[in-house]
């Protein structure tokens, strides 16, 4: 991992037997080199970016602007902003107006936008013609440090969320952490939640960096880059080391298994950091309870996320909501729940048992 400040930091995502690694490049100003990059990597220099309308209209024009400079020719197919644009018609719609634009089997699709254009981006690369070559640049903290590494790509049905996909990895992934300045808050507390899910995983100096003067960090741009260069690099190691969730890769779902029924019991209204953020105090409880989690590490581990506006007001969303919301997890084996527990900040342990009604007993204790 390169740490100079007038380098791009890199991250080397190396998937063992398989002829395609690829780099993370992390720099501010690096959606400028986005031409150079493709050309270093051999690809040809007509390419597809998709966006969602919000993202194209404030970053599209330069993106292509650089691009053209570089000689690269390029279009910005658009989708609505947010989760509404991850659909099964969409993906349709766009891999068919690839095709009227003479798209062939080699030509790049650009994924510029949040995780929801990189899901569906990459869902359309990975089937279009068979797979064609897929970048993202992520705009969201989300998606730079988690959604755009690691190749899950997806789009939604009626039924449930992520229900269509594939595993289909970038050629390359370019995050310029200037992209966030515009972020809203929301969206830069929805990111910071996954950092510190990664810090609670793997990392706990990550946890303690944030956290000193994280009100600064969106006016700090090189210590932005260092965090999303280190929280990305922890999502990069797990999928490497098991890149399609047989086993290791699961431990990202910390905070998730009750995030995700909290976001479902909500309809949807409540943010995913927020969720996640009361999964994980929920998993620390869990934690305490049943995997050795000493009272300390819960204590240091609840004040320092609710230390960042998350997780500060139950929603209002009724327990009952929840519990019939977990069975639906497509996480879940068997009767009861699998979770994501520590034994420590910094040691995970998949914890195969745990029963529904233990799970929203431990949420109405972080709720109180
Ligand atoms: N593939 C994976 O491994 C993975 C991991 C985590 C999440 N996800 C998926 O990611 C999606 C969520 O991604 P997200 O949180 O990035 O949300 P998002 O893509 O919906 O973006 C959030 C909002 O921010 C706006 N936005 C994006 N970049 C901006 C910028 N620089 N300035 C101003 N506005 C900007 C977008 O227009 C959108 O309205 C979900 O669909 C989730 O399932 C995928």
């Amino acid at each position: 991992m390169s740490q100079m400040a007038s380098k791009a930091r890199t991250i080397d995502l190396v998937l063992p037997g398989r002829e395609q690694s690829y780099r993370v490049l992390i720099r501010a100003g690096l959606r400028f080199a986005l031409g150079r990059e493709l050309a270093s990597l051999g690809l040809p220099n007509r390419v597809f970016i998709v966006s969602d309308r919000r993202v194209a209209g404030l970053y599209g024009g330069q993106v292509t602007g650089a691009l053209e400079e570089a000689g690269c020719r390029s279009a910005v197919l658009t989708v609505a902003p947010g989760e509404r644009a991850k659909t099964w018609p969409v993906a349709a719609r766009l891999a068919r107006e690839f095709l009227a634009l003479g798209a062939d089997r080699r030509t790049p699709l650009i994924a510029l936008g949040g995780g929801v254009v990189g899901d569906l981006t990459g869902f359309v690369a990975s089937i279009f013609m068979r797979g064609v070559p897929f970048i993202q640049v992520p705009t969201t903290l989300l998606a730079m440090v988690d959604a755009a590494i690691g190749g899950k790509t997806a789009v939604n049905l009626p039924e449930g969320k992520n229900l269509l996909g594939t595993f289909y990895q970038p050629r390359l992934v370019i995050a310029d952490p200037d992209f966030l300045r515009t972020l809203p808050p929301k969206e830069r507390l929805n990111g910071l939640a996954e950092i510190l899910k990664h810090g609670f995983i793997r990392d706990p100096a990550l946890l303690d960096d944030v956290a000193a003067g994280h009100r600064q960090l969106f006016r700090d741009q090189e210590r932005l880059a260092d965090i999303i260069c280190r929280a990305g690099a922890i999502k990069a190691r797990v999928v490497a080391a098991d890149e399609r969730e047989a086993g290791l890769r699961r431990i990202l779902n910390f905070g998730h298994t009750l995030g995700h029924a909290l976001e479902a019991a909500s309809r949807f209204r409540l943010p995913h950091g927020q969720a996640v953020a009361w999964g994980m105090l929920a998993a620390l409880e869990l934690s305490r309870r049943l995997t050795g989690l000493s009272d300390e590490a819960a204590a240091y581990g609840r004040d320092l996320i609710k230390s960042f506006g998350l997780a500060r007001k139950f929603p209002a969303v009724s327990i009952e909501a929840v519990l019939s919301a977990l069975p639906l997890d497509k996480k879940r084996e068997g009767q009861n729940l699998v979770f994501v527990l520590l034994e420590d900040v910094g040691k995970p342990v998949i914890y195969p048992d745990v029963s529904p009604g233990l799970a929203v007993e431990c949420l109405r204790t972080v709720a109180a």
